[in-house]
């Protein structure tokens, strides 16, 4: 079997589409989303991606309020932004983009934006709320992992869903996500980490391989089962002297094989990646539509 290629870029443009729409809506309401965008020094890693969000807030008509700091900015100072933002009307969610410097207590960080604003579901008050089924913003890569699940047809009702990777970004999240009694989620769940003993055992087994470990080849053809569905979130850059950068992306699955297996499978670049900013922006909207409705 070859596998179907899900185009993340196609998705995530449809969904923006969809937002477009929404933003229109509540502009003649008066409303214009707001998003604040904190990054601090000038890892080029992460100014691609904040460059990214705010690229995107412009495609969309989102206001985006950007402060490029350096890299020495005070904790007190980071705070004391982070306390303006939670009071601006005009903002609806705050982005502060990690990592920070090693100076800055992360966790200090996140737990002082305001949960009403926390479109990144990051703050354990978010993530306490996701994890008791309560309505909230959901984490953007877990979240946009399963809007390409399901606008890709895939059933995830009942299926066995194999998560390799336990981090807070992802791999807990969307085990948690995917066990909910809810519409798009009551798959039966299993996670795998550094320690598991027999990772192949698991993921032989499952319907569908959510790679999120943070390492080239993590999954390998024989890993999967005939017809299974593989999301590779990995993001690894491998040298590569052929390319101008000196480098090129790669996942955490051997796609070139796996895709002769699997059924259905997410490349890198071009599958989870764009789903990620696209979510923040719905969270973001989302998060709007509540102050329109005060
Ligand atoms: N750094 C890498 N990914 C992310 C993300 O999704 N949000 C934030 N805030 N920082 C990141």
């Amino acid at each position: 079997m070859t596998a179907r290629i899900i185009d993340g870029k196609q998705v995530a443009q449809n969904i923006r589409a969809e937002l477009a729409a929404e933003i229109a809506h509540l502009k003649e309401r008066g409303i214009t989303p707001g998003l604040g965008v904190i990054l601090l020094g000038d890892d080029p890693a992460s100014q691609s991606y904040v460059r990214g969000k705010e690229r995107t807030c412009k495609e969309l008509g989102i206001y985006s309020d950007n402060h490029h700091l350096p890299a020495q900015t005070t904790q007190e100072q980071l705070l004391e932004l982070i306390g303006r933002m939670n009071n601006a009307p005009a903002i609806d969610g705050i982005l502060v983009q990690l990592p920070l410097p090693g100076h800055c207590d992360e966790k200090k960080v996140i737990e002082a934006i305001d949960p009403v604003k926390d479109v990144d579901g990051f703050h354990p008050v978010t993530i306490g709320r996701m994890m008791v089924g309560e309505s909230t913003f959901l984490p953007c890569t877990p979240h946009g992992i399963i809007q390409l699940l399901v606008r890709s047809g895939v059933t995830i009702q009942g299926a066995h869903v194999v998560v390799v990777g336990r981090s807070a970004i992802v791999g807990k999240p969307i085990t948690n996500m995917l066990l909910q009694k809810k519409e798009h989620a009551n798959a039966t769940v299993t996670i795998c980490h550094t320690r598991t003993k027999d990772i192949a055992y698991h993921t032989r087994q499952a319907d569908i391989v959510i790679a999120a470990a943070g390492r080239p080849d993590t999954i390998t053809a024989d890993m999967i089962k005939e017809g299974a569905v593989v999301i590779d979130v990995g993001v690894n850059r491998i040298e590569d002297p052929s390319r101008k950068k000196g480098y090129r992306l790669v996942g955490d699955v051997d796609f070139e094989t796996v895709k002769e297996k699997a059924s259905l499978i997410t490349p890198v670049p071009g599958g989870v990646g764009p789903m990620t900013i696209t979510m923040l922006m719905y969270n973001t909207v989302e998060s709007a539509k509540e102050r329109a409705s005060e």
